[in-house]
């Protein structure tokens, strides 16, 4: 396994439309290792596989259900199937580094996909665990955190990351 580079807002992949997983082969097993320890190694709590530069549609993130890194989650093309409530919270991301914001999500959600040996499954989540789902489901769509608050809020975010990303990557 190895900890991959990460991309970061303003880099093209992260606002492509990740495309379906056709199969889940050993190469992408190795991927979805190496992007479990990138999650970790970076402390964050959930990672889709455009944020390493790979505009397919694979999620990992941590159960927050058990103490932080005992069971990696992985969900291969994952679809919100059922969501329900409303809830706010304070969201992060680790390709935008420094920055948080309160986002609105919903508060109930079932999710369907594939695991990591390529067998259907459906998984319900609440609270934390589903706002962790739907930012990474959103990252498979280009869609990032700081499109879901309001604009004035967004402008705010978006000037303080230019000057972050200019310390960054230049
Ligand atoms: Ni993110």
């Amino acid at each position: 396994m190895a900890v991959l580079p990460l991309n970061y807002m303003g880099d093209k992949v992260l606002r492509k439309k990740a495309k379906e997983v056709k199969e889940v082969d050993k190469e992408l097993e190795t991927l979805i290792g190496d992007m479990i320890e990138t999650m970790y190694d970076k402390q964050g709590v959930g990672l889709a596989a455009n944020q390493v530069g790979v505009a397919r549609r694979l999620i990992v993130f941590d159960n927050v259900g058990l103490p932080y890194g005992t069971e990696p989650m992985v969900l291969v093309n994952p679809s919100i199937i059922e969501a329900e409530g409303k809830c706010q919270g304070e969201e992060g991301c680790l390709s935008i580094p420094e920055l948080v914001e309160v986002v609105e999500r919903a508060e109930r959600i079932k999710v369907a996909g594939l695991d990591r040996q390529g067998q259907p499954v459906e998984l319900e989540a609440e609270g934390l665990a589903a706002r962790i789902i739907q930012h990474e489901i959103d990252h498979l769509d280009g869609v990032l955190f700081v499109d879901r608050v309001s604009p004035l809020k967004r402008n705010i975010l978006v000037s303080k990351w230019n000057k972050i990303r200019k310390e960054l990557v230049g």
